[in-house]
């Protein structure tokens, strides 16, 4: 199992970006994809959580109880700080112990640091804990084809970064549908088709349902 975000990279990523965690709601996609389809979700888990930020804002404005698994011991001790009100679980999705479901899982620029032998384990550790006709918002990279980059951040360690359709893995089991699919360029923020393979992002709304014809 690959500790280096438990160990070391997940503080690195948080002291990098924590000064602009959470300013910009107004334009966070997953908020509004809430927002505009109309979720009132009663439980949520984001996986990847950070310091709980998205989840504060969610559990102020829907009263939802909330849960948080994150690996940055430092995103986790600050979080327990500014956002009581979540429960933070200080793990990576691979070790966390969670059982039950969540009407809502929210997993947002977590997967392409996945190690590929982790994949499957935690792609099916999703779907246990996502409630029967419950929700599932991902966001990532989402290239036209796979692509692996080597992680910039740690030169000298064997470690990429895989970009994917990560919703077709949900998708393609038949367990899921797709409601709704923002399409978005990293760079400048922006809505539309101007994307490239590395700047080119999506946010997708799946419902948990089963697709099969039953006959
Ligand atoms: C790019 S940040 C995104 C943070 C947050 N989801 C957001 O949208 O603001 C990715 C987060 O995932 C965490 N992370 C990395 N690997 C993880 C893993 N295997 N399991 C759970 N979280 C992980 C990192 O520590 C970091 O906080």
């Amino acid at each position: 199992m690959n500790h280096v975000w438990l160990d070391s990279e997940g503080d690195n990523w948080y002291e990098r970006n924590k000064h602009h965690l959470g300013k910009a709601q107004a334009q966070d996609f997953p908020l509004l994809m809430m927002d505009l389809y109309g979720l009132k979700p009663k439980s949520v888990l984001e996986i990847g959580a950070s310091n709980g930020w998205r989840l504060g804002a969610i559990h102020q404005k829907y009263g939802a109880d909330t849960t948080a698994v994150e690996p940055s011991k430092k995103a986790v001790e600050d979080g327990r700080k500014k956002f009581p009100s979540v429960k933070f679980i200080h793990s990576t999705l691979e070790d966390c112990p969670l059982s039950g479901t969540f009407d809502l899982i929210i997993v947002n620029f977590v997967l392409h640091w996945i190690e590929r032998d982790a994949l499957y384990q935690c792609i099916g550790k999703i779907d246990r804990l996502v409630k029967d006709q419950g929700n599932l918002i991902i966001g990532d990279f989402g290239p036209d084809c796979f692509l692996k980059r080597k992680y910039h951040h740690l030169k000298d360690a064997n470690m990429h970064t895989w970009k994917m359709a990560y919703e077709q893995l949900f998708l393609q089991s038949g367990g899921y549908m797709e409601l709704a699919k923002l399409r978005y360029n990293d760079d400048t923020h922006t809505m539309g088709p101007d994307v490239n393979a590395d700047n080119g992002c999506t946010v997708v709304l799946l419902k948990k349902q089963q697709m099969y014809l039953d006959h």
